[in-house]
């Protein structure tokens, strides 16, 4: 019975989302552990069936650090950002676009739905410009993204699911290691995206970091604001990805627990959500 409920209950958002874009960021834990990965795969292919737009946006953090280590290269991160000397974008790209990208496509293909790879190179989808740390500090090559051209991605979209390594260049072709999350919100805002969701290794955004009951299950806009110019880490990109998104006319962003099986079904499908929930202010 329970069962039939839930399918009940995701009825009306079904509706609701046919024919939407959603953009999902898909990094951290749902990434490394090779169940989560298949059941990640899954319910975005399911997205596709029941008739939404679903586009991939992918960091690779643990894997850019992992394949770093083995050449014996510094690892670094101001602000939540990767410090990234030309080396640390070569391994970048290398791993996103060669290894990480690939491996999402192929699991996509294998659930049912082909999926097309691409980086922020392909069909000139990123122009980037380089960017510094929050406090001004010199980080490298790491890159905002200035413009976006979505007409290579509608194409994909409307057959195929893409899905995007954050990688990309300026006018003089310098690569740029890009955050992934910034990437998503890019995306989104450019695609006219109905919703971002961000997989991450935490139940969401936390009060505390150290405290995983201390889950802010929605917030506005202007309270991130606030909140966002004292804070450390990975969610500070997340939370500035959010607002940008959100600026750029995306009805709600989210940030959900990717080590939680189908945490993507769950938060677009279930009344109760189970991350945080970022609306415009009131
Ligand atoms: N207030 C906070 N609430 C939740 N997490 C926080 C907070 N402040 C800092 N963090 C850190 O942010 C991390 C999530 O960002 P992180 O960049 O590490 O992962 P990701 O963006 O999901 O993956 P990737 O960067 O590999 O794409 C958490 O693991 C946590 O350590
Ligand atoms: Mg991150």
């Amino acid at each position: 019975m329970r069962d039939v409920a839930t399918l009940l209950e995701a009825l009306p958002y079904i509706r609701e989302f046919h024919g939407q874009t959603v953009v999902i960021k898909y990094g951290g834990a749902a990434m490394e552990d090779p169940e989560l990965r298949e059941e990640f795969a899954r319910d975005v292919v399911l997205l596709k069936y029941v008739g939404m737009n679903p586009i991939v946006v992918h960091g690779g953090g643990p894997d850019i650090t992992r394949y770093m280590n083995k050449l014996n290269l510094p690892v670094e991160f101001v602000g939540g950002l990767r410090v990234s000397d030309k080396d640390t974008v070569e391994i970048a790209k290398m791993v996103l676009v060669g290894k990480v990208n690939k491996d999402i496509v192929l699991r996509l293909n294998r659930h049912g739905q082909a999926a097309v790879g691409l980086s922020g190179d392909d069909g000139r989808l990123f122009r980037a410009s380089r960017q510094s740390a929050p406090d001004g500090q010199d980080i490298g090559f790491v890159g905002q993204i200035d413009r976006v051209d979505v007409d290579v991605l509608e194409h994909i979209a409307q057959d195929y699911i893409p899905v995007i390594a954050s990688v990309g260049a300026d006018r003089e072709g310098n690569s740029y290691n890009i955050n992934a999350d910034d990437a998503a919100a890019a995306v989104a805002r450019a695609m006219g995206a109905f919703k971002v969701v961000f997989l991450t290794d935490v139940a969401g955004w936390l009060r505390d970091k150290d405290d995983p009951a201390s889950l802010i299950s929605e917030a506005g806009a202007d309270e991130v604001e606030e909140a966002i110019t004292t804070m450390e880490g990975g969610m500070r990109p997340k939370l500035q990805a959010c607002l940008d998104a959100i600026h750029g006319g995306v009805s709600a962003a989210y940030i959900i627990d990717g080590r939680v099986a189908h945490s993507l079904l769950l938060e677009l499908f279930t009344d109760s959500g189970i991350g945080t929930k970022i609306r415009p202010a009131q």
